[in-house]
This record gives structure tokens, C-alpha cells and sequence, in this order.
């Protein structure tokens, strides 16, 4: 049997690949994988301690934090602080962007983080799978001197890296650094991420359809026709409806399988709800890096130039002939 891979030894080993390397995205990289490490024992206990439910705050979306929200996001924040590499972060827990400063009281970080600390945090009490996004910029101010606002609204084709971690039926990190996309496991009796899908393609086509369908009435006309489309009995229709409520694992079985993410615009939510710099984008990197298309409503989701830090976009992405076919009734 030939060896198999740990997170650690390829992340050294494809350390070379990166542009300008100096091993430094390498340790980004590994303070999220501890972090993630973190969250997912927390989150494998909530039943047994006094995690689950409401942390009594609400974030700068007006969503209610769950106590697994605020544990995620202080630890993540923390593995990324710890070490002089990044020099801001951006989370949907907290309201501004956070500037880090390194030893020496300055920013010598190359890099601005934004994540999603726990996305679909509706599921934690149902014990239903929830997970982590992330994604990473070189910045644009330089090094040495405060992290400024725009080194966070770079549009996502800009982007060095990006990946989430799913904490599943077995926890998964998956990322891509520009080079295609690996998913590697969490073996928890040992505490190690091993290679286990090693350069995910997403299908061309697919057979799953996902999107919040009790929505319906409130979504754009193309959509609505699009919905009805994958409900059609014709050809290899009608499609599979497939919906979790957390986008890390309804993008993660798309994937893998091939299938279409559907989360629009609607007369309740004029802007969509997925948020463009830490849900969007990370995810929209990794579907081109898999080989599958995701857009907005009328463009190209890493195209778009962000305004500010929580923004809202329509989202769509997945399996690209499932995309393109969408495309069309949205045209019309
Ligand atoms: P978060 O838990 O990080 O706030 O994200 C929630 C998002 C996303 O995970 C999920 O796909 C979507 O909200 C579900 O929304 P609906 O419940 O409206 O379908
Ligand atoms: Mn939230
Ligand atoms: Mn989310
Ligand atoms: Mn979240």
C-alpha cells in the first residue's frame, strides 16, 4: 500500500508551487488547520457540554450568534494572530475589519484573512453538519504599514487561497492554493488530516438541484423557471432535490456528485443572503479550481469588485453545464 499523505507534509511539499514562496502561506495554512482542529472537538461534543444555543448577542448581519459561532470565531482569530503572517481579518461575527498587530507593533503580515467561522449554524442544535470557509489575499497596502479597508474589497479572482473544513460524519478541510483543489480527512483517534481526495474535478453535469424551495414564491422569474425546469419529466429530469441549509455541505456533496447551488435574490431578501467576501468568493474560487462555473446574477461571482465587508450576492454555482443551462433562463 503506498503512503498516505498528511495535511502537514503536503503543504511542505507544495510549498514550492506558490508564487514568491517563502513558506509563509504554508503556516497560514497550518494555523487554520489547527483551528479547525479545535472546532471540530468542540463541535463533536455539543451535545454533552454547554455549547449548543444562543449566545444572546447579534452580529452585524442581525442573526442571532450561536455559543458555536463565538467559540469558532475566537479561535480561529486566534490561530491566525498568533503567528506574524497575516496582517487583518475579516469575520461575519464581528462587525469591522481586525487589524493585527505583529510583535513589533506594526503589520509585517502579507496577508488579510476572511472566513466564516461556523456556516450553517441553524444545524449545530439539530446535529446536523456544519463547517468553516476561508479565504486569503496578498494585500494591496505595504508591508509594515496599518491594514487598510480596500486590502479587504480585492474582487475574488485576486485571491491566493481559499477552502473550508466540513464538520461532517468525518471532518474534511478542503482548499485549494490556485493549483486545483485536495480534500484531506481527519482521522481523530490521531489528530491528523490525511490526503483522501486528491484533485477534485466537480462532474460536468449532475443530478441534484439545491436551494431553499420554500423561498419559491419570492424569487426571480428566470430561477423560478429554471426550478421548473429541473422538475421537468424529460430526458434525465427530473433532478434530485438536495437541501441541508448549510452551504459548506450542500457545495461539498455537489462537488463531489455534480449538481447545481442555488441562493438568489428574492422580494424578502433583496440582495441574496450569502455574504461575497467569506461565503461567495472562497467558494467560488474553489468551484473554477474544480473545474465548475458559480455566478451572480449576471456575472462572474470573482469578477465582482466588493463595496464592503458583508455584502450580500445572489449566489449560483456548481457542475458547469447545470450552471450554463441556468444561465439562459436567467438571460430571458
Ligand atoms: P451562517 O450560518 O454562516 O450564517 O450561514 C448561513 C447560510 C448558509 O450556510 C446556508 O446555506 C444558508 O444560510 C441557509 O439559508 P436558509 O436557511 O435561508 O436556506
Ligand atoms: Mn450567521
Ligand atoms: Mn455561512
Ligand atoms: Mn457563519
Amino acid at each position: 500500500m503506498s503512503k498516505i499523505k498528511t495535511l502537514g507534509e503536503f503543504i511542505i511539499e507544495n510549498q514550492s508551487s506558490f508564487p514568491y514562496s517563502t513558506g509563509e502561506l504554508s503556516k497560514l495554512l497550518n494555523s487554520l488547520r489547527l483551528a479547525a482542529k479545535m472546532v471540530n472537538h468542540e463541535v463533536n461534543k455539543a451535545g454533552l457540554v454547554d455549547i449548543i444555543g444562543g449566545a444572546g448577542d447579534v452580529n452585524a448581519q442581525g442573526e442571532d450568534q450561536q455559543k458555536l459561532d463565538v467559540f469558532a470565531n475566537d479561535k480561529f482569530i486566534q490561530a491566525i494572530t498568533n503567528r506574524d503572517i497575516a496582517c487583518g481579518i475579516v469575520s461575519e461575527e464581528v462587525d469591522d475589519f481586525i487589524a493585527i498587530s505583529g510583535s513589533n507593533e506594526s503589520n509585517n503580515g502579507k496577508y488579510v484573512v476572511l472566513m466564516d467561522p461556523l456556516d450553517g449554524s441553524s444545524n449545530i442544535d439539530v446535529n446536523a453538519s456544519v463547517g468553516t470557509i476561508f479565504s486569503v489575499f496578498r494585500r494591496i497596502t505595504p508591508v509594515g504599514t496599518p491594514v487598510e479597508l480596500k486590502d479587504f474589497l480585492q474582487p475574488g479572482k485576486d485571491q491566493i487561497a481559499a477552502g473550508y473544513v466540513i464538520y461532517g460524519t468525518s471532518t474534511m478541510l478542503v482548499y485549494s492554493t490556485g493549483d486545483g483543489v485536495n480534500g484531506f480527512t481527519l482521522n481523530p483517534a490521531i489528530g491528523s488530516f490525511y490526503l483522501s481526495h486528491p484533485d477534485i474535478k466537480i462532474p460536468k453535469t449532475g443530478n441534484i438541484y439545491s436551494v431553499n424551495e420554500g423561498n419559491y414564491t419570492h424569487f426571480p422569474q428566470g430561477v423560478k423557471k429554471y426550478i421548473k425546469y429541473c422538475q421537468q419529466e424529460e430526458d434525465e429530469r427530473p433532478y434530485t432535490s438536495r437541501y441541508i441549509g448549510s452551504l459548506v455541505s450542500d457545495f461539498h456533496r455537489n462537488m463531489l456528485k455534480g449538481g447545481i447551488y442555488l441562493y438568489p435574490n428574492s422580494t424578502k431578501n433583496k440582495e441574496g443572503k450569502l455574504r461575497l467576501l467569506y461565503e461567495a468568493n472562497p467558494m467560488a474560487y474553489i468551484t473554477e479550481q474544480a473545474g465548475g462555473k458559480a455566478i451572480s446574477s449576471n456575472q462572474r461571482i470573482l469578477d465582482i469588485v466588493p463595496s464592503n465587508i458583508h455584502q450580500r450576492i445572489p449566489f449560483y454555482c456548481g457542475s458547469t453545464e447545470m450552471i450554463e443551462k441556468l444561465e439562459s433562463f436567467l438571460k430571458n
